[in-house]
């Protein structure tokens, strides 16, 4: 048995949120699987009609109680400064203390690739975004706001237990999915303090003789991502440096329609969620690529310890794919609904045989 918070937000949260539990709730009911998934409905609306983000007592209520949460995404024009989405989003990141985000790039089919010469092969790695720290703090405020002297400050916040922590999870991954080589992407050569980052990977890397540990400066890794992704395999960075090279990747595999990610710490309750925010300038058409949010569910099995289950979910996007079977934003010319149809099939083939 394992219970699962649902979270769809908004706009295109709820859409592809919808179509992800219509393909779960078949897994679930077709392995016997014993997930139990309970919808709060907390966003935009909920929000305006009441001043609540995040009710009080509820990131424990998550801690306590549940295996795990699927997020869709949240962000709605009407609510000023996205004040909604930093509360529920960034109040359970950093309450849970998810300090790993991981974001796999993965290009499922070589047309997808935006890079001349690069396909499947080459575009494999992983992203270890830190991710309860760095400049996401709200360390900081504004002086003499609107004058000619106005001040903007926002201090990043790097803590030894913090980079060890992301360091070690990156190299135990690596360790783990036999990969030669991590990645550390940093500014410690205009940033001093960055230096903890450095001295912290090496230290690490010592106790992976195994496991070679590459340092780039983060404007050399944005350059080798696109350049020779091939030589790299897992990345490990700062929050902020995480939330770039990740977009960045998804340009690189696809798109945001196809971009999963996993907000995780071994000891809480681990949190799962498409890159991609509301899409407000699509959401509501039918146009809302589903894949992301599918791939996320996936990781969300896996990490419930359904990795069979989980190939299988991964397999059957990746067929459509393939084949084409897809929304606009992949080249495809089918619908929201119509793409998870297809999807649906393809689990159908894939959990029988497997
Ligand atoms: P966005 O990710 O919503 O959209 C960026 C672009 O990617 C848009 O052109 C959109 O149409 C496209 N796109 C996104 N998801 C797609 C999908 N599944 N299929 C096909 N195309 C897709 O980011 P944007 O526009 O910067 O932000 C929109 C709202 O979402 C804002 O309110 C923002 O604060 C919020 N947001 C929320 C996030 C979250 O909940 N994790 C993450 C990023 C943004
Ligand atoms: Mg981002």
């Amino acid at each position: 048995m394992a219970r699962i918070a649902v979270i769809p937000g908004d706009g295109a949260g709820v859409e592809v949120a919808r179509e992800a539990i219509r393909l779960l709730d078949f897994i679930n009911r077709e392995r016997k699987l014993g997930l139990q998934f309970e919808h709060f409905d907390f966003g935009a609306e909920r929000y305006l009609k009441t001043g609540i983000g995040l009710p009080p007592g509820q990131i424990d209520e998550f801690q306590k109680n549940y295996d795990a949460i699927l997020f869709g995404a949240v962000g709605d024009p009407r609510v000023k400064d996205q004040a909604h989405a930093r509360e529920i989003l960034l109040g359970l990141r950093f309450g849970l203390d998810l300090y790993i985000n991981f974001r796999p790039c993965k290009l499922y089919a070589d047309r997808l690739s935006p890079l001349k010469g690069k396909g499947k092969k080459e575009l494999d790695f992983v992203v270890f975004r830190e991710n309860t720290e760095g400049m996401y703090n709200g360390i900081g405020g504004v002086l003499k706001r609107g004058t000619p002297d106005e001040v903007a400050l926002a201090e990043e916040v790097n803590t030894r237990k913090g980079v060890e922590r992301i360091i070690r999870a990156a190299f135990a991954w690596a360790e783990l999915h036999q990969r030669k080589s991590v990645a550390l992407g940093d500014k410690s050569n205009a940033i001093g303090a960055h230096e903890l980052w450095r001295r912290t990977f090496s230290e690490v890397a010592s106790e992976y003789p195994g496991i070679a540990a590459k340092h780039f400066y983060i404007d050399a890794l944005a350059m080798q991502m696109v350049v020779k992704p091939e030589t790299l395999e897992v990345i490990v960075t700062t929050n902020l440096f995480g939330d770039i090279l990740t977009d960045l990747g998804a340009a690189l595999t696809g798109g945001m329609g196809l971009a999963a990610s996993a907000n995780l710490n071994p000891d809480s309750t681990p949190l799962f969620e498409p890159v991609h925010g509301s899409a407000p300038d699509i959401a509501g058409k039918g146009l809302v690529n589903p894949c992301a949010m599918l791939l996320t569910s996936a990781l969300m099995l896996s990490e419930l310890g359904h990795g069979n289950e989980a190939r299988c979910l991964e397999g059957a996007v990746e067929k459509a794919l393939l084949e084409n079977q897809g929304t606009p934003d992949v080249g495809g010319s089918l619908s929201t609904t119509q793409t998870a149809d297809v999807i649906l099939a393809n689990l159908r083939e894939l959990l029988r045989v497997t």
